[in-house]
């Protein structure tokens, strides 16, 4: 009784302080601010240990990051052994914790005139830097007639909108001219940065309910192809970033204007990690190395070499000129030491056709023959993809495994468990990267075409 009171009443405080009515119009001359993650910790806000029944949110979000969610914990990552090394390493001018270079991505890292109130940069990614400064919306959002849309005037990110969602994840998972991992950053210890929609979202994990409750007026989301539109939409709009990247990089656009070129990062890892092994046993030897000289490290096509296929399917035309520019930007970064305008011009004419396939891919209904279509291409696709290098073939894995669990779970076929198996098989293959084998890669891949039913 006491607690609901308590919490009512705080509710209360919080909109009061809050709904000025200038910033309910929009006319706030104070620009919105953060405000940390305990702002929204109370228990009849977003902090209940279990989800509330008949709410339309969960309300156990809080509960869920700080107990679940790698994010709440990821200025720890900075001041743990690997983090403090790279400081090292890179002979950072202060700690990793104590970095923007670090704190960019680890932490809600804002100017000290951006935040309302008083919280520490030690609480990680939090609410806002997925959601948006709250100064504005946090008083307002809590009450009934409140919609969405109003918060989105008053700061908040949309979030629901999957491509400005994927877009917001990729800030920090890609890399921005204002922070970004490169390769002397893994050199020094730090991941390689990797991404897909679907995958990451259900490992974070989700705080919030799928299908989404459908609004006045609007269809109910078709709770069995969530997944496979975040995995689709997720690749058109990840791709896009990269070429964008790709172009600043080539443009020397960077916040500190020290764009190394060619940047390691941006070619295929395992052109230069690979274990040697005697020439008769080479796939790349026995391969030749199309499209580039023997020997030049290749560009990491691995963001294309899956999506390409999902294109081509679903958006023929922007898929065939895609295609073309894709193939100028690959040939390009493929020499040794690539023309920086070429790959430039090349890159930003491809940026605007993967948004529109992202667009046509967002707005496209999904069903059970459509999935299994994407799932047979990729098989049928197999030894172009196993020679887009080690990446690659990770992508073709991660979107066998997220289409057939979509698959399999509205489609029921008999023999689920093997086609399971045969995809587990293509994850055992990546296990050492560094020994990946192209050729084995595609047979294994080829073998689930005729297991698809
Ligand atoms: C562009 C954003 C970005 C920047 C800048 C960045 N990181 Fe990261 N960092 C990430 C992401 C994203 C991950 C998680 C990668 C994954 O698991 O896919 C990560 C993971 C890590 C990890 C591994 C954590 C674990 O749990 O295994 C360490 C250590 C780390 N970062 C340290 C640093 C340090 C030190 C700096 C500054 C020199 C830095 N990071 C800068 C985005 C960034
Ligand atoms: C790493 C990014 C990220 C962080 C951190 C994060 N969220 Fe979310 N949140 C999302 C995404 C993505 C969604 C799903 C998209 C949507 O429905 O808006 C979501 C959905 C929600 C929803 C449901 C919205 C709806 O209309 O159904 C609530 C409520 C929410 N988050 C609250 C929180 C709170 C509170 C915190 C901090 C304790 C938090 N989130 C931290 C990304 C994040
Ligand atoms: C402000 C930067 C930032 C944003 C925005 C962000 N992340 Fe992260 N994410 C990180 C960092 C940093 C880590 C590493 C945390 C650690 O391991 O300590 C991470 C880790 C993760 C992990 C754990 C990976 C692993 O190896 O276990 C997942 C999953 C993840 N993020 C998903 C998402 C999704 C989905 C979104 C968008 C809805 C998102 N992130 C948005 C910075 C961010
Ligand atoms: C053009 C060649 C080239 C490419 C491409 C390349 N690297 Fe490197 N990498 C190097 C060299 C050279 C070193 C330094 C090795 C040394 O001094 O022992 C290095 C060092 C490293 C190290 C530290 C060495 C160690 O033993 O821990 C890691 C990790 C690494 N690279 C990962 C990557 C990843 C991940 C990618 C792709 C995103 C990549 N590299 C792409 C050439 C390359």
């Amino acid at each position: 009784m006491r607690k609901t009171k308590n919490s009512f009443l705080l509710r209360f405080m919080i909109s009061l302080q809050f709904s000025a009515p200038g910033a309910l119009a929009g006319q706030e001359k104070e620009p919105v601010k953060y405000i940390g993650p305990g702002s929204c910790a109370a228990t009849s806000c977003h902090g209940s240990v279990k989800p509330i029944a008949g709410s339309r949110i969960l309300q156990n979000e809080y509960s869920t990051w700080i107990l679940q969610d790698k994010h709440s914990r990821a200025y720890q990552a900075l001041t743990g052994e690997v983090g403090e090394r790279m400081a090292r390493i890179l002979k950072l001018d202060a700690k990793a914790e104590e970095s923007s270079k670090c704190l960019a991505c680890h932490g809600l890292y804002t100017a000290p005139e951006q935040r309302g109130r008083a919280f520490a940069i030690s609480e990680g990614v939090s609410c806002e830097n997925c959601h948006g400064p709250a100064s504005a919306w946090l008083g307002p959002h809590t009450t009934r007639s409140w919609s969405h849309e109003k918060s989105l005037a008053l700061g908040m990110t949309d979030t629901r909108n999957v491509i400005h969602r994927t877009e917001k994840c990729l800030e920090c998972h890609l890399g921005t001219k204002n922070k970004f991992v490169d390769h002397e950053m893994i050199a020094a210890g730090h991941p390689d940065l990797y991404f897909e929609l679907d995958s990451f979202s259900a490992v974070m994990p989700r705080h919030w309910k799928v299908p989404r409750e459908s609004e006045p007026g609007k269809p109910a989301e078709d709770a069995a192809w969530v997944g496979v539109r975040e995995w689709s939409v997720g690749q058109a709009v990840q791709l896009g970033a990269e070429i964008a990247r790709l172009s600043w990089r080539a443009r020397n656009e960077r916040a500190d204007k020290k764009d190394i070129w060619p940047e390691y990062s941006e070619l295929s890892c395992f052109a230069c990690h690979h274990a040697l092994g005697p020439a008769k046993d080479s796939w790349r030897q026995e391969h030749g190395y199309a499209g580039r000289r023997p020997g030049d490290p290749a560009w990491n096509a691995s963001r294309y070499a899956v999506f390409r296929l999902l294109a081509k399917q679903m958006d023929t035309a922007n898929a065939q000129e895609l295609d073309r520019q894709m193939l100028h930007v690959s040939e390009e970064m493929s020499k040794l030491n690539p023309d920086r305008s070429a790959v430039a011009a090349a890159a930003s004419l491809a940026v605007p056709l993967a948004q529109r396939i992202a667009e046509r891919l967002a707005a496209l209904p999904y069903d059970q023959a459509l999935v299994l279509r994407m799932l047979e291409r990729i098989p049928e696709d197999a030894e172009n993809i196993a020679l887009a290098d080690e990446r690659g073939a990770e992508q073709a894995a991660m979107a066998m495994d997220s289409l057939y669990i979509a698959y399999s779970r509205a489609a029921k076929p008999a023999n689920a468990a093997e086609v399971r198996t045969a995809i587990n098989g293509l994850f055992q293959q990546l296990e050492n990267p560094s020994a990946y084998n192209a050729d084995q890669f595609a047979s294994a891949l080829r073998r689930i075409r005729p297991l698809l039913q």
